[in-house]
């Protein structure tokens, strides 16, 4: 079942970390822009997922619209996609309670990152952090999401959704459309230290629309081929992660780039100069967008509001035909 005769909907979520660094960008954004001219695509933030581990209340809303403001600077487009804020359509925690009275919780407790999360937060081990995939699976059932755009680390959340869903139609009748997982193309990018995936926590990362003085700074000391110890020695661009990111980013001229580092050609220092180069020149029509964005006050919180009542419309449908399922009028 497709929520309309010919475009299939897609949708995903992010916490809201703050700024998008480029392993945000070539591992979901990218593919987020693509999907948004072939299909029904619903974005979100996800805040009320955030509430399980954040610290502090008042970061949360500058983080919200800094990742939108990047959203919409990768090229996101509010008039084609639906931009929306999870707890702006608080129909998302009513059918979470709904799904949560028939989710075993043999099945919530050996979520990997149920585990994982515990393990890392030892003293709030809280009721929703348990709960987090049936807020999810809430999430994707509510806007009878078909694909849903996600890494690795999700797919345990999409098998749950996917169980949830049989389980309910099976106890109550077809109501739900069972999403499919969209396991995205892209190599995962690796952080400026070489050896962790980029990401926020790690302080690894090289912000999307960060200035061109800041993206030299942080990739003049980004870990290289460690195997290298002198100018002369032949690199191994396979393991560099800078060789790594040129492939990515400038996949045309990668193969010359590999051919230097292997033979000793060029030495780490000069790659580095290219990728930031080639960084900046990528990035510099999302840099200025965002500036424009930033000078438009309002205009973030103004694209949520309008895309969460357009969420609002489909999530209502859904809750009521789940009410009605299970008997609440
Ligand atoms: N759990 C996801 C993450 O941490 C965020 C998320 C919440 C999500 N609800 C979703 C992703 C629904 C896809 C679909 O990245």
């Amino acid at each position: 079942m497709s929520p309309t005769a010919d475009r299939q909907r897609v949708l995903s979520g992010m916490q809201p970390t703050g700024r998008m660094h480029i392993g945000h960008y070539f591992g979901a954004l990218q593919n987020f822009v693509r999907m948004q001219e072939s299909h029904d695509a619903f974005y979100f933030v996800a805040d009320l997922h955030a509430l399980t581990t954040f610290e502090d209340p008042s970061e949360l809303w500058p983080n919200v619209t800094a990742m939108v403001a990047d959203w919409i600077a990768a090229g996101i487009d509010p008039d084609k996609a639906t931009i929306f804020l999870q707890s702006r359509v608080p129909e998302a925690t009513e059918l979470h309670w709904i799904l949560s009275t028939i989710t075993p919780v043999s099945w919530l407790e050996r979520v990997p990152t149920f585990k994982e999360k515990s393990a890392q937060f030892p003293d709030n081990v809280n009721y929703a952090l348990l709960g987090y995939p049936v807020l999810q699976s809430a999430d994707i059932l509510l806007y009878e999401a078909n694909k849903v755009p996600v890494g690795e680390d999700q797919l345990a959340h999409l098998e749950l959704t996917r169980e949830i869903a049989r389980r309910f139609n099976h106890k109550y009748g077809n109501t739900f459309t069972e999403p499919q997982a969209d396991l995205t193309t892209t190599p995962r990018v690796m952080g400026l230290d070489g050896t962790n995936k980029m990401s926020k926590s790690r302080g690894n990362y090289i912000p999307m629309t960060a200035d061109p003085d800041e993206i030299r700074r942080l990739i003049s000391g980004a870990v290289t081929d460690v195997t290298r110890s002198y100018r002369k020695d032949p690199g191994h661009p396979e393991s560099c992660n800078v060789c790594q990111l040129h492939k990515i980013i400038s996949p045309n001229d990668y193969e010359r780039i590999w051919e230097g580092e292997r033979t000793a050609a060029t030495g780490c220092v000069d790659t580095k100069r290219l990728l930031a180069d080639r960084v900046i020149e990528y990035f510099a029509p999302m840099r200025q967008r965002r500036l424009e964005i930033e000078a438009r006050e309002g205009y973030v919180e103004e694209v949520l509001v309008e895309g969460s009542e357009k969420a609002q419309v489909v999530a209502s449908r859904t809750l009521a035909r789940a009410r009605a399922a299970v008997g609440l009028r």
